[in-house]
């Protein structure tokens, strides 16, 4: 969620930094800060919120001739959004910006201590300014002394350094969060965790690997390194165009956004997801204190995603869950306990029919908490808490990443409430972190798969209609993979529970009907196959999505995950958002901004 943006040159370093920080923005963040080295003075000026509060701080500095700096805006994971939390972290005589997750940053920091190192903040971040500079006052070397910083880093990160020490060079490592490093024809020389930040100003960048790290100046150029050893530098051309190159290659936002699911979801639970344990800096202790039962309310996709967690509160936190569609919530003259945890989930934060709904809830005096995406929105702004879910920007109108974080955020949710309530054992508690962290993993869109879903789509454009079906936490994914299709393909598609065909949906089985089933290893396999050998038996046109072979089907989609019922569940959640986008690219529609539809609803 994080952005990093760095500059050597001639250019305005000031005005250089706070542009690509602002095309960092979509990321979300909540504080921001810039470093620039000068004839030897290091400026640094930070602000909490958005970047306009930057600017008016930096109004009466005007940076001259050449230099470099780097910037940062911060979404807080190791304490508060407050200004001495914001990068970059000074330490005597550098500075350091820093993505992603330290994780034995405690362990560092404790050791610093000891030898008398003066902390300032509460992020992870400002162990690596430190132990670069312990590190240089024995080595005396300013590269050697970023080595040694590096190599003791353990997570993720990308990170940038400048040290008065050595005033012409930028220091740069990257480890699980993405850099990117560039330059232009004039030889000036760009950073950014996402090439966004770079477009327009540099001409050729290097998508730094994990283990990279070097340095660059205006005399030496990038200066690549990796395992020890100097590294070629592969240099590309970046787009010029803004919005192509915002779509980062990809034919369609909806497309990027089903590949960036593996970023975000890392993002999802970074600082949450800890070794022992699920933590939530927003949520107070006694957050659940009192709580009888929940409530979720949503809209569509949220609402889907909403349905499938009710399973999770109830297996595992063992909490009474109901779910409700906000538009029928909001006149149905609920009857409303205090005692009930009203949850919404909202991407905008901004739809009519959950705001309501939310109010309605507030006014009845209920605790009220919102998983949302978009922070500052109104949603948020009325929620007593809220959870947010950091997908960044999601421009498709089919929602896709932000389910995917939606499901994320309430599984953790559901074991925070079980550690509460002591429900799971610290155990089964450790397994459930454990299959969290593999989740970006079992997220990733690879070639093959998406190849065979391009191919096999064009066996499904026509027919009279789609039933996807599974059984528990799959039924709900079955009601958003028919819900993704059907709004960018105008093809019909429902979601059923697969036990539920045989009591009237199953008279409309013929071979025009297209039938995809959601075949988990982990969750009643065995149920879900006879229901669909009898939609087989009835000539039904049958696409599995499995593990297991099954021989019945007339195509199949192999999934790999099958370990634990949510990676299954993360991994053919995929599978079906890449369905729809093929089928919809075959129809010729607009993927993007399908017809009848907004993003956000903000009317009833
Ligand atoms: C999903 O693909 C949708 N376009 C739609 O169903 C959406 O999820 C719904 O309108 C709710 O929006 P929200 O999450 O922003 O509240």
């Amino acid at each position: 969620m994080c952005g990093i943006v760095g500059y050597i040159g001639n250019e305005n370093i000031k005005e250089v930094l706070v542009d690509g920080l602002r095309e960092l923005e979509y990321r979300g963040y909540d504080s921001a800060g810039i470093a620039v080295l000068q004839d030897d003075e290091i400026h640094s000026y930070k602000a909490v919120g958005k970047l306009k509060n930057l600017e008016e701080k930096t109004k009466n500095f005007t940076p001259h001739t050449l230099g470099m700096g780097i910037g940062h805006t911060r979404w807080a994971t190791h304490g508060k959004p407050t200004e001495i939390n914001a990068h970059p972290h000074l330490g005597e005589f550098s500075y350091v910006v820093h993505n992603g997750i330290i994780e034995n940053y405690q362990e560092l920091k404790k050791e610093l201590q000891a030898q008398g190192v003066k902390f300032l903040s509460q992020t992870d971040t400002e162990v690596i300014v430190h132990l670069f500079e312990q590190n240089y006052k024995l080595l005396k070397d300013p590269m050697k002394a970023f080595e040694a910083t590096v190599e003791r880093l353990q997570g993720a990160y990308a990170v940038l350094l400048m040290t008065k020490v050595d005033a012409d060079r930028i220091y740069f490592a990257k480890n699980g969060s993405p850099m990117i490093v560039g330059n232009d024809q004039n030889g000036d020389i760009y950073f950014g965790s996402s090439d966004a930040a770079l477009i327009g100003k540099a001409s050729e960048v290097i998508y730094l690997d994990d283990g990279d790290y070097g340095y660059t100046s205006i005399k030496e150029g990038i200066t690549l390194f990796s395992d020890g050893k100097e590294k070629e530098l592969n240099k590309k051309a970046l787009v010029g165009d803004r919005v192509s190159a915002q779509k980062g290659g990809f034919r369609f936002f909806m497309e990027k956004e089903i590949y960036e699911q593996s970023e975000v979801l890392a993002d999802t639970v970074m600082g949450r997801a800890l070794d022992e344990k699920i933590a939530f800096e927003e949520l107070d202790p006694n957050f659940f204190d009192g709580i009888e039962d929940i409530t979720i309310c949503a809209c569509g996709t949220s609402y889907n995603s909403g349905l499938a967690c009710s399973y999770l509160f109830e297996r595992q936190a063992k909490i009474r869950t109901s779910v409700e569609i906000a538009s029928e919530f909001r006149y149905k003259d609920p009857l409303l306990n205090p005692k009930t945890l009203f949850v919404v989930i909202s991407q905008s934060g901004e739809t009519a029919d959950t705001l309501e709904a939310l109010k309605m809830a507030r006014d009845a005096g209920l605790k009220t908490l919102a998983i949302c995406n978009v922070d500052n929105s109104s949603i948020v702004r009325i929620s007593d808490y809220t959870l947010l879910t950091r997908a960044g920007i999601e421009k498709g109108v089919a929602s896709t990443k932000a389910f995917a974080t939606q499901v994320m955020v309430m599984w953790m949710l559901s074991l925070y409430i079980a550690q509460h309530k002591k429900t799971m054992t610290q155990e089964q508690i450790k397994a459930e972190i454990e299959a969290i962290r593999h989740i970006p993993q079992a997220v990733k869109v690879n070639d093959k798969l998406h190849e065979k879903v391009k191919r096999l789509s064009k066996r499904y454009l026509h027919g009279h209609g789609f039933f996807f079906i599974g059984r528990d936490l799959f039924y709900p994914l079955a009601l958003e993979g028919a819900l993704k299709l059907k709004e960018i393909s105008y093809l019909h598609a429902e979601g059923y529970p697969a036990g539920e065909m045989k009591h009237g949906p199953i008279a409309l089985a013929d071979s025009n009907l297209f039938t995809i089933a959601l075949m988990p290893k982990n969750i009643h396999y065995d149920k879900v196959k006879s229901n669909v050998e009898e939609l087989s038996a009835r000539d039904a046109t049958i696409l599995a999505i499995s593990p297991e072979r099954f021989e019945l089907a007339d195509d199949y989609v192999h999934t790999y995950y099958s370990d634990h019922a949510m990676s299954e569940f993360f991994e053919m959640m995929v599978v079906t958002q890449l369905l729809a986008l093929e089928i919809s690219v075959r129809l010729g529609n607009d993927v993007d901004m399908p017809r009848n539809l907004a993003k956000s609803v903000t009317v009833e």
